[in-house]
């Protein structure tokens, strides 16, 4: 009856069956793998949100393919905060109800069922379901670290096959938080120009950039002003303006222009077949990545707070560490792997009523990864931190 696809294994891992446990205790929890911003006590202007969805231009349908130019021109005026002398063409802009959309509408404009895509991992957990669904398959070049997150080229070099269409990156990584150096973009671009590749860039997380101690790496800028090689970036309100649940994504292309003409004229038909934009968001949009100005500053200095309070905990013990962040909402901790990522993850919620996530989760290659969040409030997160450290103690 059903797809071959669709065949997966939906039944409940340990992880999760303990969640339900707790759940159902009614025993509260301490949540430090929290990404909804909406829920994290930041202020939003609930007045201009709210009136920004009530214009009377959206009583007209007006079915543009590509999205509203009005909404497109708020996005190219985005980019042109980030670099002033080089504009993008809002004609290279597809709007998305979100960066989901937004990759199968790429995978479907670049591969045929079973080709592949390199990605980085450990990244994104959606990336397995996305391209499952669209019957792609990800080949995994790993991230390494060493004094700080990189590519590992040589991996990258011998991932690529012949059915390969495209590298994916996350520029900042969610949740490693590595950002890529200039260097690395360079090589990237290298690769993708030698083998004929694709690159997808997904910047969701690119203005949550952070400063990272003892860092001289040069960072590299948003991928939209790629030139070289054909270029797709994936962004959106859920992280810019913190507006998840607005379901407003869009994809960049760009490159050289005659590939990237083409490509914006085939994702156009994708993007007519669904016309799935509605009314009220894409004219609601300019003033909702206007709300940027009012919720970064916040989340920054979250996340700024948050990250020192971690190391703070982590001054004077020598048993967890953590590793470089250079960007994103997220925190990699090294723990002692004196039992798998998933036992130690339930061992915390059952003892301390503590939810982080096992680095399994995001495809670590190895035991003796935790990650949490760092937009969680600060006293939850502090108070999570101290219970996280007296719980691996206890071991
Ligand atoms: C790397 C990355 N891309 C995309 C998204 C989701 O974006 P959207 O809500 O626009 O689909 C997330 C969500 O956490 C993410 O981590």
């Amino acid at each position: 009856m059903f797809s071959k696809r669709t065949n997966w294994n939906l039944t409940e891992s340990a992880f999760a069956r303990a969640m339900r446990r707790h759940r159902e205790s009614g025993c509260p929890v301490l949540d430090l793998t929290i990404s909804n911003p909406t829920a994290c006590g930041f202020h939003y202007d609930e007045a201009a949100i709210l009136a920004a969805l009530r214009s009377p231009a959206a009583l007209r349908y007006q079915p543009e393919p590509r999205g509203l130019l009005s909404a497109r021109a708020a996005v190219v005026d985005y980019y042109r905060e980030k670099n002033p002398s080089a504009p993008i063409d809002s004609e290279h802009l597809i709007l998305t109800t979100g960066t989901s959309e937004a990759y199968s509408f790429l995978f479907r404009l670049l591969c045929e069922p079973g080709d592949e895509v390199l990605v980085a991992p450990p990244s994104y957990p959606l990336f397995e379901f996305l391209a499952a669904i669209q019957d792609v398959k990800l080949r995994p070049f790993r991230l390494i670290y060493d004094h700080g997150w990189q590519f590992d080229f040589a991996a990258l070099a011998q991932a690529v096959g012949p059915r390969t269409r495209a590298i994916l990156v996350v520029h900042p990584n969610n949740p490693t938080g590595h950002f890529i150096g200039r260097e690395e973009a360079y090589r990237l671009t290298e690769r993708c120009h030698e083998y004929h590749l694709a690159l997808v860039v997904d910047e969701v997380f690119f203005d949550y950039e952070l400063p990272s101690a003892g860092d001289h790496k040069e960072r590299h800028g948003s991928f939209v002003f790629n030139s070289q090689v054909l270029t797709f970036v994936l962004s959106g309100l859920s992280k810019i303006a913190a507006l998840p649940q607005m379901k407003l994504g869009w994809i960049a292309a760009g490159g050289p222009e005659a590939l990237a003409s083409e490509a914006l004229a085939r994702l156009e038909v994708i993007a007519d077949t669904y016309l799935s934009m509605n009314a009220p968001l894409e004219n609601a949009l300019p003033e909702l990545l206007a709300q940027r100005c009012a919720i970064q500053p916040q989340i920054r200095s979250r996340l700024e707070t948050n990250l020192r309070e971690l190391d703070r905990h982590l001054a004077g013990q020598k048993s967890i560490s953590r590793l470089k962040v250079e960007g994103g909402w997220y925190a990699v901790l090294r723990v002692p792997a004196l039992e798998s990522d998933e036992q130690l993850a339930i061992r915390l919620l059952e003892q301390q009523s503590l939810l982080v996530h096992p680095g399994h989760f995001y495809e670590f290659a190895d035991d003796g990864y935790l990650v949490i969040s760092l937009i969680a409030p600060v006293e939850e997160f502090s108070e999570g931190v101290g219970r996280l450290m007296e719980g691996i103690d206890r071991k």
